[in-house]
């Protein structure tokens, strides 16, 4: 492994917070979730803390036991437009669905947020697991794709999306008010696709960008959803809740992207974390359990039941096994649910401790700044990571750990102290993507 590898990190930016109860705590803004104001001042303060890149999470369909969050939000595209236009450095990632968007148009969004940004634009490729999310987009529920067919879906667009971003060779536009000539025909290409779900004829009316093309990150962490990753993505949004899950998460896509004959140091793994970093132990503790103590447990078995397609928990006793649940979930949040199921099966856990666990997680990473660096290290330098996403429920959870870990991993040689690059992929020491119809020159 390089000597110079150092960690990438990056920020969600989540409003209210992930939390279903977080939104009570004193210290957060109740309308965090549509406050531009909010949006930039933690794009900027992860932007002066050298980070990679903020992150907008998105969902397409919400009831009335969503999270506060989920209620009351901005599209990513339009706000990471805005965050473009007050900070200079930083990646600006958004997710959309390819189950409910077409390639021509999100192809067109992503690569004008790529020029308005000066190449910093990233897409974090969902593929949608609520079925009701169907109804939004003039479809039945039994419309809405299974989770292998939406996989399928997003395969065939992310090469749509491709080809369209390599419409016009980088020196196509010439622009010569003597001569007249705009472009160079020769340098205009035209995509014809014709496949299973999508038919787009191209080009794309917009340029290749700085960066060539956005980042793409891929969320999803099934058989299928790591397949995906493996051929198509630049960077990897996942979740593990220890050390050895997260070793074998990220060896098992490095080898697959070895497989389909990529580089495995070219795409990067990126678990979620979230850090509550304390001056004590104790102090973390207490920070953790002010926003576990706002949850009840009503809540908390709602939080869960989205997870599974909206199934009513209430109906089971508290205080006894986990449900079994059979099939429930397999279609919707898969890797979650599965990975909940096995948990309450192997930790012999009841509905209670099932639920409050899922709506405030005890992450490892809670403690005082050593410790956290010192476990964020211990998952860098031990094949489980190549950097994290962070969320935080508490805008102070997230200025803790700027002020007191990454000068940490800053001092260790673990974190940049200045940008290397302008671009997302620069920073993030990704190669660039060469234009598919660049000829290349034979060397006699
Ligand atoms: C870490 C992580 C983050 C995700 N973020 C989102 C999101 O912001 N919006 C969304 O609609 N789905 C999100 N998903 C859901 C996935 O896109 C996918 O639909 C779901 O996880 C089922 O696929 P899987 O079984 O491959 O994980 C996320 C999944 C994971 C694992």
């Amino acid at each position: 492994m390089s000597k110079n590898r150092q960690l990438k990190l990056g920020t969600i930016i989540h409003g209210v917070g992930g939390n279903i109860a977080a939104w009570r705590h004193p210290e957060v803004l109740t309308n965090a979730s549509v406050n531009v104001d909010f949006y930039k001042k933690q794009a900027q303060e992860s932007e002066k803390a050298k980070f990679d890149f903020v992150f907008i999470a998105d969902g397409l369909h919400i009831n009335e036991k969503s999270l506060p969050h989920f209620l009351n939000r901005f599209e990513p595209l339009t706000i990471l437009s805005a965050l473009a236009a007050v900070t200079s450095k930083i990646g600006l990632a958004g997710t959309v669905s390819t189950s409910y968007s077409e390639p021509f148009t999100i192809a067109r969004q992503f690569s004008s947020l790529d020029h308005i940004s000066n190449g910093r634009a990233g897409w974090n490729v969902v593929t949608s697991p609520l079925e009701k999310t169907a109804l939004n987009y003039s479809k039945k529920i039994e419309e809405h794709p299974d989770h292998a067919k939406r996989y399928r879906i997003a395969s065939e667009y992310l090469k749509v999306a491709k080809g369209l971003w390599d419409s016009w060779e980088d020196d196509a536009f010439i622009r010569d008010k003597e001569t007249g000539v705009f472009f160079d025909p020769e340098k205009l290409h035209t995509l014809n696709h014709r496949g299973e779900f999508f038919s787009v004829q191209g080009p794309l009316n917009i340029e290749r960008s700085k960066q060539g093309r956005p980042i793409i990150f891929q969320a999803g962490s099934s058989d299928a959803g790591k397949d995906l990753a493996a051929r198509e993505a630049d960077a990897v949004f996942t979740g593990h809740p220890n050390l050895g899950e997260a070793q074998n998460f990220y060896r098992d896509v490095k080898d697959r992207a070895a497989a389909f004959g990529r580089n495995p140091n070219e795409i990067l793994i990126l678990p979620g974390i979230e850090p509550i970093v304390g001056k004590t132990e104790e102090e973390a503790e207490q920070k953790y359990q002010e926003i576990a103590n706002l949850v009840s447990i009503e809540q908390a078995l709602n939080y869960l039941g989205r997870f599974f397609e909206h199934h009513d928990f209430s109906q089971y006793p508290l205080d006894e096994p986990f449900p079994e649940l059979g099939d429930l979930g397999s279609n919707s949040f898969k890797s979650g649910t599965d990975r909940i199921k096995k948990e309450a099966r192997e930790q012999n856990l009841t509905l209670r401790q099932v639920a409050l666990r899922s709506a405030t997680p005890r992450t490892p990473f809670i403690g005082t700044p050593e410790k956290v660096a010192d476990l964020i290290q211990a998952w860098f330098e031990g094949g489980a990571a190549d950097g994290f996403i962070l969320h935080a429920n508490l805008p102070s959870n997230l200025t803790d750990f700027i002020e007191n870990v990454v000068p940490i991993l800053q001092e260790r040689g673990l974190f940049r102290t200045e940008y290397e690059a302008e671009t997302l992929r620069g920073n993030l020491g990704l190669p660039y993507p060469e234009n598919r119809y660049v000829k290349k020159t034979v060397i006699q």
